[in-house]
């Protein structure tokens, strides 16, 4: 008998996992030109009858033809009409006697599925009674047998059948041509696609909805149809959605010159969805997240999410449908791509440079904490991975926004209108095709062939096939007799998981030089250069190729403070000793706000790592941290940055929010979770008490801001006040004062906005008031009707500071209360991921109970939706840094779910790396 050899070592009955390789890329052996498809929907049977035209790819060898299915029941193959025969290879539909020759053939394939029963919400799922479709990655031969992969482009017709009381909207993709009344109190819609799409971009949508609706015209002068379709009752919450999609097309239209294509957009919103949003083309699918928002329901955190997603989904209609993936390692092509330009997007809409600078902050934020640790971890891959057991699993920071990292880098090496010229190249060249990362690099080189990143293209690349942070060691020496500043920069890169060696990255440093003792910016004359005036700017980027490189700065009269990677500009570590007076100057006088506000980080990181590392400061019987941590100067600058008039309150509330405990982790090699938490608690305390009088002015100043806005000024204000409450709340607990804690709950009362009373609910949970138990049931009665804000009381105390182990016990008594469902991923999100990936104090238990607590709930979701569940394995992916006791419960927690006989691949793949040396 035959054995089978399994990849993962396994060693029961499950199925095989097997790695997919990028280089194992073949050509489609058939393509296929028109699909015809009608569905009878039917929430436990629903027909599907897929009529296709085919034919034979010349380019190549004769082959079977083998169609990919999931889950379906099938009924009957036709070819040209006739009955044929057919096999199956595991669940793919094979056909070996079709026409010879390279004439189009005509293949009838019916099968039937069942929505009702779909929990994994990928293929044809009902949600609230609703039929929703979700295709990418791998969905679509869940709906029917199909050559599921991009390069595979087909011009669609999609008929719909549904009764029409149950089901009066009928959606899919394109244009509606024909629609009418049934037998039976059924209806139908038909819809054509005027464009070729691959299977992914394929969607439906049935069921009882509203829209809002815009008419708009383009520059050009067509006409277009946007719509926003929901549940009745949610209309009134779609004006921000739409006002984004608006602001979205006139965007692409004036930036990048890329017109809406369709006479009619719509969005659609579900309230069970795995990720965001889709960009299915002319129907995008969203997580109701994503687009219903009020001033009462919804936070500004929430408004600024709605106004990137919708960005990020309408900007695929041209960086990810008209231009596809050739195969799903590619998915950074679309993804990295699209996110950089929902980045842009958001950026242009705020406006002032300070603005901008928050934005820019906030999403290297995201990358630090998410994708750093990522890429330093079992699951690291490249940004073109080169190999994946389940796609699903690759949906990650690293395509997503380490990818947007490197387009940004390429839009910095050719500036911003030479990448708009690199756009247009890809366009003119790439329309209507499936490419690759490479594809889309060449054409911004070409386009540009004076550029840096044209120069150094092939190594420029090295981005996309090199897995790991590069970090850039930085070392500098003034030399009074010849008034130079040598400046070296060195990089290296650890070993990743299957790459042990690293080639040097092309590493564009953004830099400045600054006066130590007046903070002024000084003049940049590299050693050889002339004086002249065009070359003693300020700022500019110096392109590190080199392992080692050493630059010589002339004509200074004193060592300065050099200002490196301004504006985060390359996804990479600085290894910088800086001394704490040079961190100090920057933070006061940097003119780059990026490395302004990363100098305080810095501060804020150096401090926390020493504590954390000091034997002799410890952590007394309350669980709490006896010693004062912060030195005076720190928190003098923290009182400046507070107090400074000429600051925007969003870039205060940035400087004085302490690095998250995740990123202190990143930095350390070996890991205690509970001190790292007790340390930044005692870190906060100490700011919360040292800086009372400022912090009482700060929300004096910021507290009103009159008629509700999501604006980034308004929107900065609310925050800076918000956190300011929440210190004075935490102050109070240690004096005993109660009358920040009654004014906390008085705000969180009469409060007009979502943003407001959440900040409010959360300094009272947060600080521990005895006043947060009553706020919480007062907002559950408020919000029992809005799921999004019902999401948002469950994450709130599933991500609480932890006081004696109390956590975990309410963790599992809310997923004992009613509103509870782990069958809603936003639900399920909500309590246990904010309990085990976003809350480290609570989560990593020295009784190990966290962890156990975590591998029954990855198995029980597995059952369920082997996405969501995939996704929750992740937690424990740093376990190799944890100290003793947690790494060993770690490791055993995971090898306990790994020895599952039955687990999906998406598990599988994460606990098999996890646990892999
Ligand atoms: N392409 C989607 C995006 O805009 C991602 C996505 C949505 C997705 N739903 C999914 C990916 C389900 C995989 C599975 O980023
Ligand atoms: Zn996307």
């Amino acid at each position: 008998m035959l054995q089978l050899h399994k990849a993962d070592g396994s060693e029961d009955g499950a199925a095989p996992a097997i790695a997919i390789r990028r280089e194992d890329y073949t050509a489609p052996a058939y393509w296929i030109d028109s699909v015809e498809l009608t569905f009878d929907l039917d929430p436990n049977k629903t027909r599907v009858l897929n009529r296709m035209v085919l034919r034979r790819n010349p380019d190549v060898a004769a082959q079977p033809l083998k169609l990919d299915g999931d889950d379906l029941n099938l009924a009957r193959v036709l070819v040209n009409g006739q009955g044929t025969s057919f096999k199956m290879e595991g669940s793919r539909l094979v056909l070996e006697n079709l026409p010879e020759g390279s004439e189009p053939f005509a293949l009838e394939i019916f099968t039937t599925c069942c929505p009702a029963k779909n929990t994994q919400l990928m293929g044809l799922y009902v949600s609230q009674g609703t039929f929703f479709t979700q295709c990418e990655a791998e969905g679509f031969r869940r709906i029917t047998y199909f050559l599921d992969r991009p390069d595979v482009m087909a011009s669609y017709t999609v008929t719909l059948r549904a009764d029409k009381a149950q089901y009066p909207v009928l959606l899919s993709n394109g244009n509606l041509v024909d629609s009418g009344v049934l037998e039976d109190g059924r209806h139908f819609a038909k819809w054509v696609d005027p464009h070729k799409k691959p299977c992914y971009l394929f969607a439906l949508v049935a069921g009882k909805l509203v829209a809002r609706e815009q008419k708009i015209k383009s520059r050009s002068g067509t006409d277009h149809l946007l719509q926003v379709y929901v549940r009745p009752g949610d209309l009134g919450k779609t004006e921000h959605a739409m006002n984004s999609l608006m602001y979205s097309v006139a965007w692409d239209e004036a930036r990048f010159g890329l017109p809406l294509d369709l006479e009619r957009f719509m969005i659609v919103a579900t309230s069970d969805f795995n990720m965001g949003a889709m960009e299915n083309k002319g129907l995008n699918i969203f997580n109701t997240k994503y687009v219903l928002a009020s001033e009462a329901t919804a936070t500004d955190t929430d408004f600024a999410n709605i106004e990137s997603v919708v960005g990020h989904e309408y900007f695929h209609n041209w960086t990810g449908n008209r231009v596809t993936c050739r195969d799903w390692f590619q998915l950074s092509l679309k993804e990295g791509l699209t996110v950089f330009r929902d980045q842009e997007f958001s950026m242009d809409l705020a406006g002032s440079p300070s603005a901008r600078a928050v934005k820019r902050i906030e999403d290297v934020r995201v990358l630090r904490t998410a994708q750093f640790p990522e890429d330093a971890g079992p699951m690291a891959h490249p940004v073109r991975p080169d190999s994946y057991v389940e796609i699903n699993n690759f949906y990650t920071v690293t395509i997503y926004e380490k990818g947007a990292e490197v387009v940004r880098m390429q839009h910095n090496l050719v500036g911003r209108e030479g990448f708009a010229k690199g756009m247009k190249l890809y366009f003119e060249r790439h329309d209507g095709q499936a490419v690759t990362c490479d594809d889309f690099v060449q054409a911004i080189a070409d386009a540009n062939p004076a550029s840096p990143l044209t120069q150094h293209l092939a190594q420029f690349k090295r981005w996309y096939s090199q897995a790991g942070t590069p970090r850039v060691r930085a070392t500098g020496r003034y030399d009074a007799a010849t008034r130079c500043y040598a400046l070296t920069l060195s990089q290296s890169c650890a070993p990743t998981p299957g790459q042990s060696e690293k080639q040097p990255f092309v590493i564009p440093v953004e830099l400045g030089l600054i006066d130590a003792t007046t903070g002024a910016a000084l003049p940049l004359q590299l050693a050889g250069e002339g004086s002249e005036s065009a070359n003693a700017t300020t700022s500019r980027v110096i392109v590190l190729t080199e392992a080692s490189q050493t630059l010589t700065f002339t004509n200074l009269d004193a060592e300065p403070v050099p200002s490196l990677l301004r504006g985060f500009s390359a996804p990479a570590v600085l290894d910088i000793d800086y001394t704490d007076a040079q961190l100090l100057t920057l933070l006061a006088h940097d003119a780059d706000a990026f490395n302004r506000w990363e100098a305080g980080q810095r501060l804020a990181l150096r401090t926390a790592i020493n504590a954390i590392a000091d034997g002799a400061m410890g952590i007394g019987a309350s669980g709490q941290f006896d010693h004062q941590i912060l030195a005076a100067e720190f928190v003098d600058a923290m009182r400046s940055v507070l107090r400074n008039p000429a600051l925007d309150a969003a870039f205060k509330e940035l400087v004085l929010t302490l690095p998250s405990e995740t990123y202190i982790a990143e930095q350390l090699d070996v890991v205690d979770p509970q001190r790292i938490h007790a340390v930044r608690e005692a870190m906060r305390e100490q700011l919360a008490l040292s800086l009372q009088a400022d912090w009482e002015a700060a929300w004096e100043q910021n507290q009103d801001t009159g008629g509700y806005s999501p604006d980034p000024v308004s929107s900065g204000r609310r925050a800076l006040s918000g956190l300011a409450l929440h210190m004075l709340c935490i102050a109070a607990q240690k004096t005993g004062d109660v009358v920040w804690p009654g004014k906390a709950y008085q705000r969180f009362k009469v409060a007009t906005n979502m943003t407001d009373r959440f900040n409010a609910l959360t300094a009272l949970v947060a600080s521990g008031s005895e006043l947060a138990p009553p706020a919480l049931a007062r907002f559950h009665a408020l919000f029992k009707d809005e799921p999004l804000v019902i999401d948002k009381w469950f994450a709130l105390q599933a991500g609480a500071p932890d006081r004696g182990g109390n956590v975990l016990p309410a963790v599992r008594q809310l997923m004992a209360h009613p509103d509870f469902s782990l069958k809603n991923p936003n639900r399920a999100r909500s309590v246990i991921f904010s309990y085990c990936s976003a809350n480290p104090g609570a989560f990593h238990r020295s009784d190990a109970a966290g962890y156990v607590f975590w591998s029954d709930r990855v198995i029980e979701l597995d059952a369920i939706n082997p996405q969501v569940a995939a996704r929750l394995a992740r937690a424990l992916d740093r376990w190799k840094k944890l100290a003793a006791p947690w790494r060993s419960a770690a490791r055993e927690a995971i090898a306990r779910v790994a020895a599952k006989p039955d687990l999906s691949n998406d598990v599988r793949e994460v606990v098999t790396r996890a646990l892999a040396e």
